[in-house]
């Protein structure tokens, strides 16, 4: 018998902590690259008053660190993840690393030459390699911050910090050159967001069950193509 009804197939793609840290690290990273501009470049300077009470620019610092090592945590627990998760698929992706076949069939795929080719697992050699690109210049950003936040709180958890990191500030060429590396790694990161926006949809347009809701929805949705 002919119906219309179409069967899919559902496999987890991201699990429930998976997505969350997904959307910590995505609103972690808009706030820091705002509030970092802002300390770059203070726009807006509190009513002058006799006394100082309006510390604007330190309110934004406390806020900026705050969320600096929100993003630190969530960044270790997702590295953390990666590789403990029950939905292997990340970890599977690194697989088609070492696959020259897959990695031409994907450049084809996106040049519009070629059809998708078979991954192993959720993300293609190119999509997993840009994701290894981001988690280090997390690593080198976070580096950095620690490093000017130091410089900034002087005790407690910045004098432990100061001594676990000196040795980098030194062999960077000091501190100057970690506030350029900052902001360096800030418009890399910058530069990054659209593009993965970009071929998030590209790959939800192209390739529907591909979906850009599972990172929202965890799931992926695939037609079965039954025997009648
Ligand atoms: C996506 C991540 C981040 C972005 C986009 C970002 C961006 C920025 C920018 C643009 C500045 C201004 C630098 C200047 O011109 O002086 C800044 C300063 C700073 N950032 Fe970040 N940052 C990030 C992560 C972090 C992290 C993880 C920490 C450490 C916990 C951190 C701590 C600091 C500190 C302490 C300052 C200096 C504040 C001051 O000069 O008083 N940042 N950040």
């Amino acid at each position: 018998m002919k119906t219309n009804k179409k069967l899919f197939t559902r496999t987890i793609t991201f699990s429930p902590l998976v997505r969350f840290f997904h959307w910590i690290r995505a609103f972690c990273i808009f706030f820091l690259i705002f509030s970092g501009f802002y300390l770059a470049y203070p726009f807006l300077i509190p009513e002058v008053s006799a006394t100082p009470t309006n510390f604007l620019y330190a309110s934004f610092r406390s806020f900026h660190v705050i969320a600096g090592f929100l993003l630190i945590a969530v960044s270790f627990f997702r590295v953390y993840l990666f590789f403990t998760s029950k939905s292997k698929g990340e970890r599977v992706s690194a697989k088609d690393l070492f696959d020259t076949k897959v990695w031409i069939g994907q450049i084809k795929n996106y040049l519009f030459l070629g059809a998708h080719p078979h991954i192993k697992g959720v993300y293609n050699p190119i999509q997993f390699f840009a994701y290894l690109v981001f988690a280090i210049l997390i690593l080198i950003i976070s580096l950095s911050g620690v490093i000017l936040y130091y410089h900034v709180y002087h005790d407690g958890l910045g004098g432990i910090l100061a001594y676990m990191f000196k040795w980098l500030e030194v062999a960077v060429g000091g501190l100057a050159n970690v506030r350029i590396i900052h902001h360096i790694a800030t418009w890399t990161i910058i530069l990054f967001i659209p593009v993965h926006v970009y071929m998030v949809v590209w790959n939800a347009v192209k390739h529907p069950d591909g979906g850009a809701d599972s990172i929202v929805g965890g799931y992926r949705y695939q037609e079965a193509h039954l025997k009648e």
